[in-house]
Protein backbone atom coordinates (compact mmCIF):
# COMPACT_ATOMS: atom_id res chain seq x y z
CA UNK A 1 0.00 0.00 0.00
CA UNK A 2 1.12 3.71 -0.96
CA UNK A 3 2.70 5.57 1.52
CA UNK A 4 -0.30 9.11 1.04
CA UNK A 5 0.18 12.17 3.45
CA UNK A 6 -2.85 14.00 4.74
CA UNK A 7 -2.22 16.53 1.94
CA UNK A 8 -2.59 13.33 -0.58
CA UNK A 9 0.54 13.39 -1.61
CA UNK A 10 2.63 10.09 -2.36
CA UNK A 11 5.47 9.03 -0.79
CA UNK A 12 7.82 7.53 -3.10
CA UNK A 13 11.36 8.71 -2.22
CA UNK A 14 13.46 8.62 0.83
CA UNK A 15 16.77 10.84 1.74
CA UNK A 16 19.13 8.98 3.72
CA UNK A 17 21.88 11.31 5.58
CA UNK A 18 24.08 7.98 6.18
CA UNK A 19 26.68 10.58 8.50
CA UNK A 20 26.77 14.43 9.41
CA UNK A 21 30.22 14.12 9.13
CA UNK A 22 31.68 15.87 6.17
CA UNK A 23 35.65 16.27 5.31
CA UNK A 24 34.62 19.89 4.35
CA UNK A 25 32.58 22.56 6.52
CA UNK A 26 31.49 24.83 3.31
CA UNK A 27 30.83 27.78 5.28
CA UNK A 28 26.40 28.23 3.90
CA UNK A 29 26.01 24.81 5.83
CA UNK A 30 28.60 24.67 8.63
CA UNK A 31 30.52 26.57 11.15
CA UNK A 32 34.11 25.89 10.95
CA UNK A 33 33.83 23.86 14.68
CA UNK A 34 30.78 21.39 14.53
CA UNK A 35 30.00 19.32 17.08
CA UNK A 36 29.18 15.72 15.56
CA UNK A 37 26.74 12.88 16.99
CA UNK A 38 28.75 10.41 18.71
CA UNK A 39 29.80 7.63 16.76
CA UNK A 40 27.84 5.37 19.64
CA UNK A 41 24.50 6.91 18.41
CA UNK A 42 24.71 5.84 14.89
CA UNK A 43 22.28 2.83 13.43
CA UNK A 44 24.59 0.21 11.96
CA UNK A 45 24.66 0.20 8.53
CA UNK A 46 22.69 -3.58 8.90
CA UNK A 47 20.07 -1.19 10.62
CA UNK A 48 20.09 1.51 8.35
CA UNK A 49 19.75 -1.51 5.64
CA UNK A 50 16.98 -2.98 7.30
CA UNK A 51 14.62 0.33 7.47
CA UNK A 52 15.17 1.51 3.52
CA UNK A 53 14.18 -1.93 3.08
CA UNK A 54 10.84 -0.87 5.05
CA UNK A 55 10.10 2.22 3.17
CA UNK A 56 10.58 -0.04 -0.43
CA UNK A 57 8.24 -2.82 1.10
CA UNK A 58 5.84 0.33 2.06
CA UNK A 59 6.12 1.90 -1.40
CA UNK A 60 9.70 4.00 -1.44
CA UNK A 61 10.91 3.99 -5.55
CA UNK A 62 13.81 6.24 -5.39
CA UNK A 63 16.27 6.10 -2.53
CA UNK A 64 19.15 8.43 -2.47
CA UNK A 65 22.07 8.13 0.20
CA UNK A 66 23.39 11.82 1.34
CA UNK A 67 25.39 13.21 4.63
CA UNK A 68 27.03 14.93 5.37
CA UNK A 69 29.51 13.63 2.97
CA UNK A 70 27.88 9.95 2.34
CA UNK A 71 31.32 8.55 1.13
CA UNK A 72 33.12 9.25 4.31
CA UNK A 73 30.83 6.95 6.02
CA UNK A 74 33.17 3.82 6.75
CA UNK A 75 32.26 0.80 4.73
CA UNK A 76 29.44 2.81 3.06
CA UNK A 77 29.76 0.64 0.12
CA UNK A 78 28.50 -2.50 1.72
CA UNK A 79 25.44 -0.56 2.19
CA UNK A 80 24.98 0.46 -1.27
CA UNK A 81 25.96 -3.17 -2.39
CA UNK A 82 23.42 -4.48 -0.12
CA UNK A 83 20.37 -2.02 -1.09
CA UNK A 84 21.48 -2.45 -4.46
CA UNK A 85 19.46 -6.26 -4.34
CA UNK A 86 16.40 -4.11 -4.73
CA UNK A 87 17.29 -2.54 -8.07
CA UNK A 88 17.59 -5.88 -9.06
CA UNK A 89 14.59 -7.26 -7.56
CA UNK A 90 13.02 -4.05 -9.28
CA UNK A 91 11.69 -3.21 -5.95
CA UNK A 92 13.92 0.06 -5.86
CA UNK A 93 14.03 2.01 -9.82
CA UNK A 94 16.50 4.09 -8.72
CA UNK A 95 19.65 4.07 -6.11
CA UNK A 96 21.30 7.14 -6.10
CA UNK A 97 23.52 9.66 -3.96
CA UNK A 98 24.47 13.46 -3.44
CA UNK A 99 27.85 13.54 -2.81
CA UNK A 100 31.10 16.39 -2.19
CA UNK A 101 33.15 14.45 -4.90
CA UNK A 102 35.92 14.17 -2.85
CA UNK A 103 36.42 10.51 -2.09
CA UNK A 104 34.22 9.96 -5.89
CA UNK A 105 38.09 8.67 -7.83
CA UNK A 106 37.83 6.00 -5.51
CA UNK A 107 34.24 4.35 -5.20
CA UNK A 108 32.75 5.54 -8.50
CA UNK A 109 33.72 2.22 -10.47
CA UNK A 110 31.91 0.36 -7.73
CA UNK A 111 28.99 2.70 -7.41
CA UNK A 112 28.40 2.16 -10.71
CA UNK A 113 28.96 -1.58 -10.07
CA UNK A 114 26.33 -1.80 -7.52
CA UNK A 115 23.68 -0.69 -10.51
CA UNK A 116 24.18 3.72 -9.47
CA UNK A 117 22.97 5.14 -12.81
CA UNK A 118 23.55 8.70 -12.01
CA UNK A 119 24.98 10.85 -8.79
CA UNK A 120 24.37 14.27 -7.96
CA UNK A 121 28.01 16.36 -6.90
CA UNK A 122 28.03 19.40 -5.10
CA UNK A 123 29.90 21.99 -6.80
CA UNK A 124 29.83 25.94 -5.99
CA UNK A 125 33.21 27.27 -8.06
CA UNK A 126 35.38 26.36 -10.30
CA UNK A 127 38.20 28.47 -8.98
CA UNK A 128 40.59 26.47 -7.13
CA UNK A 129 41.16 29.35 -4.63
CA UNK A 130 37.45 30.14 -3.93
CA UNK A 131 37.13 26.63 -3.04
CA UNK A 132 39.54 26.43 -0.60
CA UNK A 133 37.60 29.20 0.66
CA UNK A 134 33.85 27.72 0.48
CA UNK A 135 34.70 24.34 1.92
CA UNK A 136 37.41 25.83 4.43
CA UNK A 137 39.99 23.33 3.11
CA UNK A 138 38.71 21.44 0.02
CA UNK A 139 41.09 20.76 -2.74
CA UNK A 140 38.87 21.33 -6.07
CA UNK A 141 41.62 19.09 -8.40
CA UNK A 142 40.18 15.74 -6.27
CA UNK A 143 36.86 17.10 -6.85
CA UNK A 144 37.80 17.53 -10.43
CA UNK A 145 39.44 14.15 -10.28
CA UNK A 146 36.18 12.34 -9.13
CA UNK A 147 33.84 13.71 -11.64
CA UNK A 148 36.05 12.29 -14.25
CA UNK A 149 36.23 9.13 -12.71
CA UNK A 150 32.49 8.76 -12.44
CA UNK A 151 32.07 9.91 -15.78
CA UNK A 152 34.65 7.23 -17.24
CA UNK A 153 32.45 5.13 -14.75
CA UNK A 154 29.27 5.57 -16.85
CA UNK A 155 27.67 7.56 -14.30
CA UNK A 156 25.76 10.36 -15.37
CA UNK A 157 26.61 13.62 -13.23
CA UNK A 158 24.47 16.31 -12.10
CA UNK A 159 26.35 19.69 -10.72
CA UNK A 160 24.93 21.27 -7.56
CA UNK A 161 25.82 24.70 -6.93
CA UNK A 162 24.56 26.65 -3.70
CA UNK A 163 24.08 30.69 -5.41
CA UNK A 164 25.57 32.69 -3.01
CA UNK A 165 25.77 36.84 -3.62
CA UNK A 166 28.97 38.31 -4.27
CA UNK A 167 31.13 35.24 -4.40
CA UNK A 168 29.77 32.84 -7.25
CA UNK A 169 27.12 34.39 -8.64
CA UNK A 170 29.28 36.01 -11.40
CA UNK A 171 30.93 32.52 -12.05
CA UNK A 172 27.57 31.11 -12.85
CA UNK A 173 27.04 31.47 -16.50
CA UNK A 174 30.84 30.22 -16.70
CA UNK A 175 29.93 27.00 -14.65
CA UNK A 176 27.13 26.51 -16.80
CA UNK A 177 28.99 26.43 -19.89
CA UNK A 178 31.89 23.84 -18.62
CA UNK A 179 29.28 21.57 -17.33
CA UNK A 180 27.09 21.84 -20.07
CA UNK A 181 30.21 20.98 -21.92
CA UNK A 182 31.11 18.36 -20.67
CA UNK A 183 27.69 16.23 -20.78
CA UNK A 184 26.44 17.34 -17.21
CA UNK A 185 23.24 18.86 -16.20
CA UNK A 186 23.79 22.46 -13.93
CA UNK A 187 20.90 23.08 -10.85
CA UNK A 188 21.39 26.36 -8.93
CA UNK A 189 19.99 26.25 -5.42
CA UNK A 190 19.06 29.17 -2.57
CA UNK A 191 20.80 28.91 0.11
CA UNK A 192 18.11 28.04 3.20
CA UNK A 193 18.21 29.07 6.37
CA UNK A 194 19.18 26.04 8.18
CA UNK A 195 21.73 25.91 11.49
CA UNK A 196 24.44 28.08 13.02
CA UNK A 197 26.70 29.13 10.46
CA UNK A 198 29.49 31.88 10.86
CA UNK A 199 28.01 33.85 8.15
CA UNK A 200 24.78 35.70 8.28
CA UNK A 201 22.68 34.15 5.18
CA UNK A 202 21.29 37.84 4.45
CA UNK A 203 24.64 38.68 2.89
CA UNK A 204 24.75 35.27 0.93
CA UNK A 205 21.48 34.91 -0.39
CA UNK A 206 20.99 35.52 -4.00
CA UNK A 207 17.03 34.94 -5.09
CA UNK A 208 17.09 32.75 -8.24
CA UNK A 209 14.95 35.21 -9.94
CA UNK A 210 17.81 37.33 -10.13
CA UNK A 211 20.16 35.14 -11.37
CA UNK A 212 17.77 33.79 -14.27
CA UNK A 213 16.98 37.80 -14.91
CA UNK A 214 20.71 38.10 -15.84
CA UNK A 215 21.33 34.95 -17.15
CA UNK A 216 18.22 35.63 -19.98
CA UNK A 217 20.48 38.96 -20.94
CA UNK A 218 23.03 36.17 -22.34
CA UNK A 219 21.51 33.06 -23.16
CA UNK A 220 18.06 31.80 -24.63
CA UNK A 221 16.53 29.83 -21.88
CA UNK A 222 12.95 27.79 -22.58
CA UNK A 223 11.32 26.38 -19.84
CA UNK A 224 10.77 22.68 -20.02
CA UNK A 225 8.67 19.70 -18.38
CA UNK A 226 11.74 17.63 -17.67
CA UNK A 227 11.56 16.28 -14.44
CA UNK A 228 14.13 14.13 -11.88
CA UNK A 229 11.82 13.44 -8.60
CA UNK A 230 13.40 16.54 -7.28
CA UNK A 231 12.57 20.04 -6.76
CA UNK A 232 14.21 21.55 -9.70
CA UNK A 233 12.35 23.61 -12.30
CA UNK A 234 14.40 22.84 -15.89
CA UNK A 235 15.15 25.26 -18.69
CA UNK A 236 16.65 24.14 -21.84
CA UNK A 237 19.70 26.85 -22.99
CA UNK A 238 19.97 27.15 -26.77
CA UNK A 239 23.38 28.41 -26.99
CA UNK A 240 25.06 25.43 -24.71
CA UNK A 241 22.52 22.59 -25.79
CA UNK A 242 22.24 21.57 -21.87
CA UNK A 243 19.76 21.59 -18.77
CA UNK A 244 19.81 23.91 -15.75
CA UNK A 245 17.56 23.87 -12.78
CA UNK A 246 16.18 26.11 -10.36
CA UNK A 247 15.86 24.88 -6.72
CA UNK A 248 14.02 27.51 -5.24
CA UNK A 249 12.99 26.98 -1.77
CA UNK A 250 12.51 30.48 -0.90
CA UNK A 251 10.82 32.46 -3.90
CA UNK A 252 8.90 29.63 -5.61
CA UNK A 253 8.06 27.04 -2.87
CA UNK A 254 7.60 23.30 -4.71
CA UNK A 255 6.20 22.11 -1.18
CA UNK A 256 2.98 21.03 -2.98
CA UNK A 257 4.10 18.15 -5.18
CA UNK A 258 6.42 16.56 -2.10
CA UNK A 259 7.51 12.91 -2.51
CA UNK A 260 10.13 12.89 -0.03
CA UNK A 261 10.82 12.16 3.20
CA UNK A 262 14.51 11.99 5.48
CA UNK A 263 16.15 9.57 7.27
CA UNK A 264 19.08 10.45 9.40
CA UNK A 265 22.01 8.04 10.53
CA UNK A 266 20.84 7.73 14.26
CA UNK A 267 17.08 6.59 12.51
CA UNK A 268 15.25 9.68 13.29
CA UNK A 269 12.64 10.42 10.09
CA UNK A 270 12.14 13.93 9.17
CA UNK A 271 9.27 14.70 7.73
CA UNK A 272 9.82 18.08 6.18
CA UNK A 273 13.53 19.42 5.57
CA UNK A 274 11.78 22.74 6.78
CA UNK A 275 10.45 21.80 10.31
CA UNK A 276 11.75 20.46 13.35
CA UNK A 277 8.87 17.76 13.78
CA UNK A 278 10.34 14.27 13.40
CA UNK A 279 9.29 10.74 14.51
CA UNK A 280 12.23 8.31 15.81
CA UNK A 281 12.63 4.87 14.29
CA UNK A 282 15.18 3.49 16.03
CA UNK A 283 13.67 2.78 18.81
CA UNK A 284 10.88 0.59 17.25
CA UNK A 285 13.48 -0.94 14.88
CA UNK A 286 15.03 -2.10 18.14
CA UNK A 287 12.16 -3.07 20.17
CA UNK A 288 11.42 -6.32 17.53
CA UNK A 289 13.35 -8.50 15.09
CA UNK A 290 10.42 -7.54 12.71
CA UNK A 291 9.39 -5.16 11.50
CA UNK A 292 5.79 -4.32 12.47
CA UNK A 293 6.04 -1.46 14.74
CA UNK A 294 8.47 0.13 12.24
CA UNK A 295 5.97 -0.33 9.90
CA UNK A 296 3.19 1.46 12.07
CA UNK A 297 5.44 4.03 13.34
CA UNK A 298 6.28 5.03 9.98
CA UNK A 299 2.62 5.67 9.24
CA UNK A 300 1.87 7.47 12.53
CA UNK A 301 4.86 10.02 11.40
CA UNK A 302 3.62 9.89 7.32
CA UNK A 303 0.13 10.73 8.78
CA UNK A 304 1.88 13.98 10.21
CA UNK A 305 3.75 15.29 7.50
CA UNK A 306 3.23 19.32 7.32
CA UNK A 307 2.31 21.01 4.34
CA UNK A 308 5.37 22.64 3.78
CA UNK A 309 8.00 24.75 5.20
CA UNK A 310 8.23 28.02 6.49
CA UNK A 311 11.73 29.45 6.20
CA UNK A 312 12.52 32.57 6.20
CA UNK A 313 15.78 35.01 5.45
CA UNK A 314 15.30 38.32 7.16
CA UNK A 315 17.94 40.55 8.52
CA UNK A 316 15.78 40.76 11.49
CA UNK A 317 15.45 36.92 12.22
CA UNK A 318 19.01 36.19 12.92
CA UNK A 319 18.35 32.84 14.10
CA UNK A 320 17.72 30.06 10.99
CA UNK A 321 14.65 28.88 10.79
CA UNK A 322 15.58 25.36 11.37
CA UNK A 323 17.94 24.56 13.92
CA UNK A 324 19.73 21.71 12.47
CA UNK A 325 21.90 22.18 9.92
CA UNK A 326 21.60 20.71 6.56
CA UNK A 327 23.86 17.98 7.04
CA UNK A 328 21.63 15.80 9.61
CA UNK A 329 19.51 15.82 6.98
CA UNK A 330 21.20 15.72 3.74
CA UNK A 331 19.48 18.47 1.99
P1 LIG B 1 17.35 14.85 -8.22
O1 LIG B 1 16.33 15.83 -8.69
O2 LIG B 1 16.82 13.48 -8.06
O3 LIG B 1 18.59 14.89 -9.06
O4 LIG B 1 17.81 15.24 -6.77
P2 LIG B 1 17.54 16.47 -5.82
O5 LIG B 1 17.79 17.75 -6.54
O6 LIG B 1 16.27 16.28 -5.13
O7 LIG B 1 18.65 16.18 -4.77
P3 LIG B 1 19.96 16.89 -4.37
O8 LIG B 1 20.52 16.07 -3.29
O9 LIG B 1 20.79 17.13 -5.56
O10 LIG B 1 19.45 18.24 -3.77
C1 LIG B 1 19.64 19.45 -4.36
C2 LIG B 1 19.16 20.53 -3.44
O11 LIG B 1 17.76 20.50 -3.37
C3 LIG B 1 19.67 20.42 -2.03
O12 LIG B 1 20.15 21.68 -1.60
C4 LIG B 1 18.49 20.04 -1.26
O13 LIG B 1 18.54 20.53 0.01
C5 LIG B 1 17.35 20.66 -2.04
N1 LIG B 1 16.16 19.89 -1.79
C6 LIG B 1 15.96 18.61 -2.12
N2 LIG B 1 14.73 18.22 -1.71
C7 LIG B 1 14.17 19.27 -1.11
C8 LIG B 1 12.93 19.49 -0.44
O14 LIG B 1 12.09 18.61 -0.34
N3 LIG B 1 12.71 20.71 0.09
C9 LIG B 1 13.61 21.69 -0.01
N4 LIG B 1 13.29 22.85 0.53
N5 LIG B 1 14.80 21.54 -0.61
C10 LIG B 1 15.07 20.34 -1.16
N1 LIG C 1 20.97 25.81 1.76
C1 LIG C 1 20.91 25.24 0.52
N2 LIG C 1 21.66 24.21 0.13
C2 LIG C 1 22.53 23.74 1.02
N3 LIG C 1 23.38 22.73 0.95
C3 LIG C 1 24.01 22.63 2.12
N4 LIG C 1 23.59 23.56 2.98
C4 LIG C 1 22.65 24.27 2.32
C5 LIG C 1 21.83 25.36 2.67
N5 LIG C 1 21.86 25.90 3.88
C6 LIG C 1 23.51 21.92 -0.29
C7 LIG C 1 24.85 21.38 -0.60
C8 LIG C 1 24.49 20.20 -1.46
C9 LIG C 1 23.10 19.84 -1.09
C10 LIG C 1 22.87 18.48 -0.59
O1 LIG C 1 22.70 20.77 -0.13
O2 LIG C 1 25.67 22.24 -1.31
O3 LIG C 1 24.51 20.52 -2.83
FE1 LIG D 1 29.97 18.97 3.42
FE2 LIG D 1 28.06 19.26 1.64
FE3 LIG D 1 27.90 20.64 3.86
FE4 LIG D 1 29.81 21.22 2.08
S1 LIG D 1 27.58 21.40 1.79
S2 LIG D 1 30.09 20.99 4.30
S3 LIG D 1 30.29 19.30 1.22
S4 LIG D 1 27.77 18.45 3.69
Amino acid sequence: MDMIDPFGRTISYLRVSVTDRCDFRCTYCMAEDMAFLPKKDLLSLEELDRLCTVFIEKGVRRLRLTGGEPLVRKNIMHLVRQLSRHLESGALEELTLTTNGSQLSRFAAELADCGVRRINVSLDTLDADKFHKITRWGHLDKVMQGIDAAQAAGLKVKLNAVALKDFNDAELPEMMRWAHGRGMDLTVIETMPMGEIDADRTDQYLPLSLLRASLEGQFTLTDIPFKTGGPARYVQVAETGGRLGFITPMTHNFCESCNRVRLTCTGTLYMCLGQEDAADLRAPLRASEGNELVAEAIDEAIGRKPKGHDFIIDRRTSRPSVSRHMSVTGG
